[in-house]
Parts: C-alpha cells; structure tokens; sequence
C-alpha cells in the first residue's frame, strides 16, 4: 500500500509540476493542470488578477493546493519572497527527486542552472558570469546599436500598421544572443527558424520548454566547430578558458539555457513594455527626448511587468515554519514575482504604472542564487530599445485597444502588437 500511495503521489507531482521528460520540463500540459494551481498565472489586461493582492493581503505565504500530502505553497509578499530565494539551506531547485525523472545533473538540459543545485549550479553558473560583466558586454553595444536601427527600418518599410512583436521585438533579443554567444551569421537564420519553432510552441502558453532538441543539436554543432577555432563570443570565451572542464553537451546545454532564458523574457518585455508606454502617448515621446529618465522608466516596467511570474519552484529539503505556516520536507513553494512585485507594505501604490518613481531594487529578476545571470544585459538592450523607438516613431499609436496577451504562462506577453507607426 505505502508503494501504490508513493507511486499515486509520484503520478500526481508529475501532473501537477507539469510533465518533466528526461529532456526537461514539458509545460505544454499547463492548460490541462487543475486552476487551482494555475490562478496565480492570470492576468486581467497586463494586471495580476486580484485575487492575488486579496491573498497577499491576508497569508503573503499561502496554501495554494494540497494533494495527498503534497503541498504546493504560493508566496506573494516581497520580504517573504526574498527570504525563500535567498535560502538554498533550506530549499532545492532539483526537481528530479520529485518526479522520479532520470538524467544527469550536469546534463545541462534546460533549466539547467535553474533546476540545478550547488555544486553543479555553482560549477556551471561560474563559467556564464565572466561572460555577462559590464566591460564583456560594453563590448556589444555597439551592435546593439546597430541591430535596433536595423529592426527600426524593417519596423519603418512595413507601415503605417505593423506588428511589432515580429518587426521588433523579437529580432531584436534573437540577435543580440546569436552576437551574445558568438554565433556565425551564415548559420543564423536556420537557427532562427528552429528558434521560432520552439517560440510558436511556448508562445500562446502551450509551450513545450521540453522540446529543445533541434537547437540544441545546432548548438552542439556549432560548439564543436569552434573547439578548433574558438569565436569572440561566449561560446568561444568558454572553450579558450574553461575548455577542458566542459564537453561540448553540456556547453551546448548552457549556450541554450542562454537562449531560452533571454528571448521570450526581453522579447515580451519590449512588446509589453511598449503598449504600456503608447498607453500614454506624450509620455512615449518623452522617452526619446529624456535620456536621464530611461533607466527609472526601465526599472519601473519591470516592476509593473513582471513579465517572468513566478520564480523557479524550490523544494523544501526539511520540515519548517515559514512565517507561521508548517511546511513539510517535500512541499513546493512558488513565489509569484508578479505578487511580491506589487506589495504594498512597504508603502506606495504599486499597481500603477508610474514612470515618475523612484526605483528601488525589485524582484523581475528574481533574487539570490539563482538570480538571472542576463540582467544586464536585459537592462542594456531595453534602455536602448525603447528610447530609439520613440525617437524614430514619436508618433506611434496602439493600433487596437484590445492586447491579445497570453492567457496562461509562466512568460506573460503578447503574440503580436499592432501598432500605427504614425
Ligand atoms: C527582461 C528580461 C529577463 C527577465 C525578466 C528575466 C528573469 C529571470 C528570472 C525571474 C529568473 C529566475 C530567478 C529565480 O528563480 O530565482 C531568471 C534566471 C535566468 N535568466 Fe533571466 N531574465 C531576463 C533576461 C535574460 C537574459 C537576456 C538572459 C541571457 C542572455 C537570461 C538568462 C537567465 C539564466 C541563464 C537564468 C538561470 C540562472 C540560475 O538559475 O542561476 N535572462 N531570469
């Protein structure tokens, strides 16, 4: 009985954490989990639906659901949230454990850093850091530059009426991550379409992170081709320097990590980020003009964004109490950035989008441990992007009122965003 009980419980992890395959986490199955575990997904426009301020109000750590002994805890307050993404003691990224999927740690699958503990998180994240300091990626402005005014002419030539999210911002991330890890521009756009066969799947919330396979093997591919001639980008930094401490799967493993952790994130945030800016037109134009205001303007849509909703779940390793609940060695907790993003105890009104507030530190980017390695790098390509945007297109307009944004992701965005160039 013990046995059919685990193995029930081990049946119902699976569903509940979506499905993890030997390759990685199969989220396509998230429309079928049950709303009770899903709720905290919804928006209502670009707004966290309100039940989630209503929960954060009354238990900031809260009993999402609970199944056969497995509980599934949602945290939604800023100081509550910290504390957990702070605590690698006490929690766990591994998700292997709890699924009973076989695979190496090391593999370097997707996620591999984010559901990788300490030392092979450690061991992998070292060899990414060098690659995202401020000097490395000073050395990708320029081109950054340049592909932004490219994309602004493709933007320009489509009008008057154009999508922005297939104009702009999507080739926009896409290739400052090829320029990012140093790929040849002959092999870019076949890595584009198997880039864009994986983005149709995860985009629409239907997304199988799981199916990497095809990029994956173009990785490996190109990793291989550079261990006897190494690039300038990541990919060729990591085998001059690091070279005999990884084999080409597991760099392959990383370069995608890469890939999928900065695409659809930056992507959604230009697209979004746009629409709430054009929600308010002089003050679009306005970001063109006023340089000294961009990076607050940044910090705050991120806030208001929080276009990554929840942060990688982490397991609990132990029994404990976590601000007054019982937490038993097993449970999940999840903690909603787009929820502790918008706490309001620590004063001010965080539902708005105020591009007059100070900033002050956020969590979009998640905290502690496995806190994005891309940040800045994200920050880089939205405190350029958006000012170009409004310097060329001052008079840019949402071409409808209503935004078709996804109904149920872990990546909140947008599949396409008509826009009248003006
Ligand atoms: C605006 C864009 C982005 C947002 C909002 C974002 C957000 C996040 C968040 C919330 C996490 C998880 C933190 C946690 O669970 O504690 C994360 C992890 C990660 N991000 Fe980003 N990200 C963005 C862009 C990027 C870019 C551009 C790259 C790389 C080019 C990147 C690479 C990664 C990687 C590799 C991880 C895993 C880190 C680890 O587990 O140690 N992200 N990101």
């Amino acid at each position: 009985m013990p046995g059919f009980i685990a193995h029930v419980k081990s049946r119902v992890r699976r569903i509940l954490l979506g499905q993890a395959t030997s390759r990685g986490i199969d989220l396509s199955q998230l429309s079928k989990v049950p709303d009770s575990l899903t709720w905290p997904l919804r928006r209502d426009g670009v707004d966290p639906v309100a039940r989630l301020a209503e929960v954060r109000a009354h238990e900031p750590v809260n009993l999402l659901t609970s199944f056969l002994g497995l509980n599934i805890w949602l945290v939604t307050g800023e100081a509550e949230t910290k504390s957990v993404l702070a605590d690698n003691s006490s929690y766990s990224n591994d998700i292997r454990p709890f699924v009973g999927s076989r695979g190496s740690a090391t593999d370097g699958d997707i996620g591999g850093l984010g559901f990788t503990d300490p030392p092979d998180h450690t061991r992998l994240r070292k060899l990414l850091t060098p690659e995202f300091t401020m000097r490395r990626l000073e050395r990708l402005r320029p081109r950054i530059a340049e592909i932004i005014e490219q994309q602004l002419d493709v933007v320009e030539a489509a009008g008057p009426v154009v999508d922005l999210v297939s104009t702009f911002a999507f080739p926009v991330p896409f290739q400052v991550i090829c320029e990012l890890l140093g790929l040849p521009m002959e092999d870019r756009e076949r890595f584009r379409e198997l880039g864009s066969a994986r983005f149709d799947v995860t985009y629409g919330g239907t997304g199988t992170l799981g199916a990497v396979s095809a990029s994956r093997m173009f990785l490996m591919e190109a990793t291989r081709k550079q261990r006897t001639d190494p690039g300038d980008g990541l990919i060729g930094q990591i085998i001059r320097e690091h070279g005999d401490e990884i084999d080409d799967f597991d760099l392959a493993g990383l370069a995608d990590g890469v890939f999928t952790g900065g695409l659809e994130t930056t992507a959604s945030m230009l697209a979004l980020g746009t629409a709430v800016l054009l929600r308010d037109p002089a003050g679009f134009a306005q970001v063109g003009r006023d340089e000294g205001r961009v990076d607050a303007v940044v910090e705050e849509l991120l806030r208001y964004l929080s276009v990554v909703q929840i942060a990688f779940p982490r397991f609990a390793r132990e029994g404990m109490t976590l601000f007054g609940k019982k937490v038993s060695a097993g449970d999940v907790v999840v903690c909603s950035l787009s929820g502790a993003n918008r706490d309001t105890r620590s004063g001010g009104v965080m539902d708005q989008f105020d591009p007059s507030r100070t900033p002050r530190p956020n969590l979009a980017f998640g905290h502690g441990f496995h806190r994005c390695v891309g940040a800045e790098l994200a920050r880089m390509e939205l405190r350029m992007a958006y000012p170009a945007l409004a310097r060329r297109f001052p008079g840019m307009r949402l071409a409808s009122d209503e935004l078709s944004t996804r109904q149920l992701s872990i990546v909140f965005g947008v599949d396409e965003l008509p826009v009248r160039v003006g």
